[in-house]
């Protein structure tokens, strides 16, 4: 039997793939705007910085990692999320010691070990940005004004930002007896994460879709925000508000993350089934001190490229078509097929995209094979010509044919073809 693929990963392949590497270039080319700079953490750390730094009783940590032993008997799990490893590089490598704030982003592959679905993979693709070193309610807006303009940026026609305050550790203890004040009398009858949230989390009952009716009337986390608290969400909003960034206040949305004060927001979008939440991110103030580091903020975002994606899909938009291949070039003849050899490296050593046949076909499939590759043009040597030093070029669009200097165009093709 055939191997295939293990549940819930996919493959990116030519044809899709161009997609991707889209909305990668337009991810770096909007950092390099707004100054964030690159970053590439492993793929693999150690369990404990995920249990220390994303949270024992989170969903992810409790059930979602890949989790293992190395040969060394070491506990290692693949990155659930991007967060974790480049607060644990920030301080390993003493960024801190910079003296301006360390803007970082990063594009790669996280996993969890999910029920797959539309929008929900085991292996997946974020696009983040984490900033460290800065409490200005100024750079929360940032990051959210920089995750929507990627949005809007790519084409996504309608993109909901939602916002909330999930406090301080403080005020979280107080609101968290208040909710399990709350969910007391109906305790019993929550579903079974939610009854053992009840003691370790609360606040993710909220999140639950299941218990959704049993949450009605729930008091709001900013009811019990203190003087620091509000003042910072009232100045994150007054700042997107001078950006011209649309938002709600959502004081329901709770990140299914631990390492949140302060700022919580997503991003929300239609078109993919059950899902609608296409990013999100917040502010983390005490988690570089958690991974053992100096007490420094941070503020970050997660984008899932998969979800967007889809929604383009849904909304119909379609992304810029790559490049199309230069030239496709056709040997007629035993001499001619060592030179097109020579000629089709001399053109690639130019900057021209360039395709020849290596199947020994007749010349009727390389042409269908040159316009299947969408080539602007065709080039045909014959023995003949290659005698006269020439060759012919057919441009596919129109049909026009053309005779250049063999030499010409191997020493200077992009002045021959498209000056
Ligand atoms: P998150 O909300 O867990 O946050 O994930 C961010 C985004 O990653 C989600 O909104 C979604 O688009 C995508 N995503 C998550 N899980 C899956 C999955 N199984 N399949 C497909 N896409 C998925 C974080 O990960 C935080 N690290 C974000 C952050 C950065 N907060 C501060 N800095």
């Amino acid at each position: 039997m055939s191997i295939q693929k293990p549940k819930g990963t996919q493959d990116l392949l030519p044809g899709e793939v161009e997609k991707w590497q889209y909305l990668e270039s337009k991810a770096r080319e909007l950092c390099r705007r707004f100054n964030y700079k690159e970053i590439r953490t492993p793929i693999f750390e150690h369990t404990e910085l995920f249990s220390r730094g994303v949270g024992e009783t989170t969903d992810i940590v409790e059930k979602e990692m890949y989790t293992f032993l190395d040969k060394g008997d070491r506990s290692i799990s693949l990155r659930p999320e991007g967060t974790a490893g480049v607060v644990r590089a920030y301080v390993e490598n003493k960024l801190y010691g910079e003296p301006d704030v360390s803007k970082l982003y990063y594009v790669g592959p996280m996993f969890r070990y999910e029920q797959p679905q539309a929008g929900r993979y085991r292996q997946f693709h974020q696009f983040g940005i984490e900033a460290f070193g800065s409490v200005d309610p100024s750079i929360d807006a940032e990051v959210i004004a920089l995750g929507y303009t990627f949005y809007k940026e790519i084409g996504l026609k309608e993109v909901n930002v939602e916002i909330n305050s999930v406090g301080t550790p403080s005020v979280r203890t107080v609101y968290r007896q208040k909710l399990q004040e709350f969910f007391e009398p109906v305790k019993d009858k929550l579903c079974k994460d939610c009854q053992s949230r009840y003691d370790r989390n609360p606040m993710r009952i909220l999140d639950c879709k299941v218990d959704q009716k049993y949450g009605e009337g729930a008091p709001d986390i900013l009811q019990y925000l203190d003087e620091e608290c509000t003042i910072h969400f009232q100045l994150v909003q007054e700042h997107l508000e001078g950006m011209g960034i649309p938002f709600r206040i959502n004081p329901r949305l709770v990140r299914g993350l631990d390492y949140y004060t302060h700022t919580a927001f997503e991003y929300k979008a239609a078109g993919i089934g059950a899902i609608d939440t296409i990013g999100g991110g917040g502010r983390y103030n005490g988690l570089v001190e958690q991974i053992g580091g100096n007490d420094q903020p941070g503020v970050g975002l997660g984008l899932g490229l998969e979800r967007i994606l889809l929604v383009l899909r849904d909304q119909g938009v379609e992304v810029p078509k790559p490049e199309p291949l230069d030239m496709y070039v056709i040997a007629l003849g035993s001499a001619a097929e060592k030179e097109v050899t020579k000629l089709v490296y001399q053109l690639r050593q130019q900057g021209i995209a360039v395709e020849k046949d290596y199947l020994g076909r007749k010349i009727k499939a390389q042409m269908k094979s040159a316009d299947r590759l969408n080539a602007t043009y065709v080039a045909i040597l014959g023995d003949d010509e290659l005698a006269r030093g020439e060759i012919t070029l057919k441009k596919l669009e129109s049909g026009d044919q053309l005779t250049v200097s063999l030499a010409d165009l191997a020493a200077n093709a992009p002045k021959t073809l498209f000056a």
